[in-house]
């Protein structure tokens, strides 16, 4: 039989990622094999992110490209899933039509279905109901040879309604996965070899609230951190509200716990953080980093920053950048804000001219490249255990591993290395990476 190709194509999210490597791994069941070339494809798969206009403009402007290919390959079945196709449904039928099926984030299962369908039949499908249980949370995507590192999801959804958030009506409400189904799925991939895994939720914090059996997240970490073979354990995403004295002590009791988190704070301004619902003051938020620091002093900490919300004056904003150097974070992800349809936040008054969005932005990302730098300079001459993922990306005889803290670093070092823990030297900070220099001996880490 003629090998059957499939090409997927992600935007967004580390969730995104994950859904992704689950489609890939369901659809080996119906013979497709991955492929990284566009044009061996059979089946093209795009799984789009729609959290902001930018990432959906991405998304049409790949499908308009594929019209040559469908055209060349009347054959070629092309779907789309992830939150935007969520939120368009049909409609994207109407817009692309060259497309061949729509599924929405609850629909991952179905795929084989729905491609066999189109194979079969060449009918335009469009499948985007919600369900109670994510069927799809559990499939086991078996990790790539010489992969370190995996994502589990926890959870799936939000209930927070961040007022200008699309997940809650995009991914549904929150659900926890049963404990005893993680615990299983990590065992699995540590017997293939995964030293390290990330813990994937939306709200991980608040993991545990819908289950028969209430277990908390701390608990769940400590359970993790039992299982013979993991050495790292990292989660995304932590609401600042919801994140508990018991979680953060997690990070001076659970040793294989990686020195870092994500907590979004999304302004500086209490006045915005109450428009955004988001449920704690900048106070609160800045007790909260004092307590991770006690917990864990060389704690790595990164967040998300809106600009240009709805109401934003210069004030709030200044008050964003103070906060800023309060806290001094590692570093940050940031965005304009970006009107979605359907949210709180557009019908807020008072939104903010792209060119005045765009200023902020850029003042304020100049502040956080100068404290990266610096925080990444501190780190020079210490000494730090790095999983090594692979390959750098700036040179090829060079490997690239992380940091419990997260952070990149480029060394020298045979490639039969990949997939180890080892412990380099820091020998020069960089803006967006470290460079290394492989240790032999083994000692204490700094
Ligand atoms: N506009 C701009 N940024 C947004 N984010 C989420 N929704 C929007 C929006 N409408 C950002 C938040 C969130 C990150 C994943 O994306 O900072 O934490
Ligand atoms: Fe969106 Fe807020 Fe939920 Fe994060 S916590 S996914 S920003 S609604």
């Amino acid at each position: 039989m003629k090998n059957k190709y499939l090409y997927i194509q992600t935007f967004g999210c580390q969730m995104n990622v994950h859904d992704s490597e689950q489609m890939a791994a369901l659809l080996a069941g119906s013979g497709y094999k991955t492929t990284d070339n566009l044009k061996m494809a059979d089946l093209i798969l795009l799984n789009t992110c729609s959290i902001r206009e930018k990432a959906a403009q991405k998304a049409y402007s790949e499908l308009g490209r594929m019209v040559l290919l469908k055209n060349q390959n009347p054959e070629l079945i092309i779907g789309v899933g992830g939150c935007l196709a969520q939120h368009l449904g049909s409609r994207f039928h109407k817009r692309i039509g060259h497309l061949d099926f729509v599924f929405g984030t609850h629909n991952i299962h179905r795929l084989p279905e729905m491609v066999a369908a189109v194979s079969r039949e060449r009918e335009k499908i469009t499948r985007t109901d919600f369900y109670k249980t994510v069927h799809s949370i559990g499939i086991y995507a078996p990790p790539a040879t010489g992969t370190a590192s995996a994502f589990v999801t926890i959870m799936q959804g939000c209930n927070n309604y961040c007022a200008y958030c699309v997940v809650p009506y995009l991914r549904g409400s929150e659900m926890s996965r049963p404990p005893g189904e993680i615990i299983e799925e990590i065992k699995k991939l540590a017997d293939q070899g995964i030293k390290e895994v990330t813990l994937l939720g939306q709200n991980v914090n608040s993991y545990g609230k819908n289950l028969e059996q209430y277990l908390n997240f701390p608990a769940l970490i400590r359970k993790i951190g039992k299982i013979p073979g993991i050495k790292r354990i990292r989660f995304t995403t932590s609401h600042p509200r919801d994140l508990s004295p018991e979680l953060i002590n997690c990070f001076s009791a659970e040793e294989k716990l990686c020195r870092h988190i994500h907590l979004p704070v999304q302004s500086g301004s209490n006045r915005i953080l109450n428009l955004m619902n988001r449920g704690y003051s900048v106070e609160e938020y800045l007790q909260k980093i004092d307590l991770l620091r006690q917990a864990c002093p060389r704690i790595s900490i990164t967040s998300d920053i809106i600009v240009g919300f709805p109401g934003e004056t210069q004030n709030d904003y200044q008050e964003t950048i103070d906060m800023m150097e309060k806290i001094r974070f590692d570093s940050t992800f940031s965005f304009k804000y970006s009107d979605r349809r359907g949210t709180a936040a557009e019908k807020l008054e008072g939104k903010i001219m792209e060119s005045e969005k765009q200023r902020r932005l850029k003042l304020l990302q100049d502040l956080q490249d100068e404290h990266t730098l610096a925080k990444n300079t501190e780190l020079e001459g210490s000494r730090q255990e790095l999983l090594i993922e692979g390959k750098s990306k700036n040179s090829e005889n060079d490997l690239m591993g992380r940091t419990s803290s997260w952070k990149i670093v480029n060394f020298k070092g045979d490639q039969a290395l990949i997939g180890q823990l080892k412990q380099v030297t820091i020998t020069k900070a960089y803006l967006h990476s470290l460079r290394g220099k492989l240790l032999e001996e083994v000692g204490n880490v700094d």
